[in-house]
């Protein structure tokens, strides 16, 4: 049996990387480790966690002693690490919480691989997801591919290259079995109504302003998360070591185009005359150090390992609406920062 440690699975892609192995592979053990900071929900996990096959662990990646204390215990053939600092605007306000998590953290976590695996890596993994935001910002044409440069500009890219450049770092120096990807912005159920598109379904739905950064010039390409749960699933099992895959929806929208769909989609769901929804936008000032355009070129991906996109944004986009709409008491809680009193409800003792 293989037993493979997933963290930060009670985020939003992470959750959706868990519940796919858990269901898919009853073979494996899967032990989700995370530390439930604000964006860390049990909640998304209720439908497998009782099943034989998972367990959660509430530990801080920060936390080294913590970490080499269960790769000891728990002796692990695998490692798909997803915990991290993810909301840029965060970053801006506070980077230090980024540099511990997603540098430091992700260090620990290499640390721990190394000691523990003992240099004999033949069937051991260290997968680590990342973002496209390490590449920096594109004019009005390109792609990112695989040999675009690093050039992260926000605290939050900067770190997120910097834990990148660490784990190849410790392929090449101590032989460990690496993979990477990198993907672009991911939307569907679960994710945090702190980022563009829950923000903008949560407030809309409550008749709240809309804020569009800057002029809502800027583009971002959009991939439904379990496109991108199962790009990490096809890479995990076939990669070679040392691989990168950047993973992209081939979708690029500017962010005042997708929320006029978005308005589109939610006055049709919630019985608004046509128009009704985007009177609520709202143009606020722009995030600082704004990169302009994301958008990935995903060939290798689709050329090596045969992975294309599943899903239409318009389709993935009233979804993801509708996932929302009937999940009121989800967003009520996870905005009224009743997360813990979930947890300890949920979790007590165990
Ligand atoms: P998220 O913020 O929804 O979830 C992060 C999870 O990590 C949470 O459950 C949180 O509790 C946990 N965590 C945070 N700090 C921790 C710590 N110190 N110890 C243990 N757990 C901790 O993030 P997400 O959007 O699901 O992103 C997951 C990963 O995918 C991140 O590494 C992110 O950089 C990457 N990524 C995200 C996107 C995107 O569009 N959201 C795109 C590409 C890559
Ligand atoms: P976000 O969801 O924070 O993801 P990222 O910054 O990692 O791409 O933001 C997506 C885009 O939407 C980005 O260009 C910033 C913009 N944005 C807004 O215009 N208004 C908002 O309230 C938020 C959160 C983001």
């Amino acid at each position: 049996m293989k037993k493979i440690l997933i963290t930060g699975g009670a985020g939003f892609i992470g959750s959706h990387v868990v519940r796919r192995f858990v269901n898919n592979y009853p073979q494996y053990e899967i032990i989700n480790l995370d530390a439930l900071t604000y964006a860390g929900n049990l909640a998304n996990l209720t439908d497998v966690e009782n099943k034989n096959n998972y367990r959660f662990v509430k530990a801080d990646i920060t936390n080294a002693a913590e970490i080499n204390n269960l790769f000891k215990s728990e002796n692990f053939d695998a490692v798909i690490h997803l915990a991290a600092e993810s909301h840029v605007d965060r970053s801006i306000a506070d980077p230090s919480a980024f540099v511990m998590t997603n540098v430091i953290g992700t260090v620990n976590l290499l640390n721990a691989a190394k000691e523990y695996w003992k240099g004999d890596y033949a069937n051991k993994r260290f997968y680590h997801v990342s973002t496209d935001e390490v590449y920096g910002a594109l004019g009005e044409t390109g792609m990112f591919t695989e040999s675009t440069s690093y050039d992260p500009h926000s605290p939050y890219s900067a770190s997120k290259a910097s834990s990148d450049h660490f784990v190849r770092a410790y392929h090449d120096t101590y032989g460990l079995d690496i993979v990477i990807s990198n993907c672009s912005n991911n939307y569907g159920s679960h994710h945090f109504p702190e980022k563009l598109i829950p923000l903008a379904i949560n407030n809309i739905k409550n008749n709240r302003p809309v804020p569009v950064y800057g002029k809502g010039e800027n583009v971002r390409d959009w991939l439904w998360v379990e496109d991108h749960a199962r790009a990490i699933d096809v890479i995990f099992h076939n990669a070679k070591t040392g691989q990168t895959y950047n993973i992209g929806g081939h979708n690029e929208w500017k962010n005042i185009d997708l929320i006029h769909l978005l308005c589109t989609i939610m006055d049709q769901k919630l019985g608004r005359a046509e128009g009704e929804s985007a009177k609520l936008i709202t143009f606020v000032t722009d995030r600082a150090g704004h990169d302009l355009r994301y958008a990935i070129d995903s060939t290798k991906l689709q050329n090596e390992l045969d992975w294309v996109p599943s899903l239409q944004f318009e389709e993935g986009l009233a979804k993801t609406v509708d996932w929302y709409l009937q999940n009121e008491d989800w967003l009520n809680n996870v905005t009224s920062g009743n997360y813990q009193a979930y947890y300890d409800n949920q979790y007590k003792g165990r």
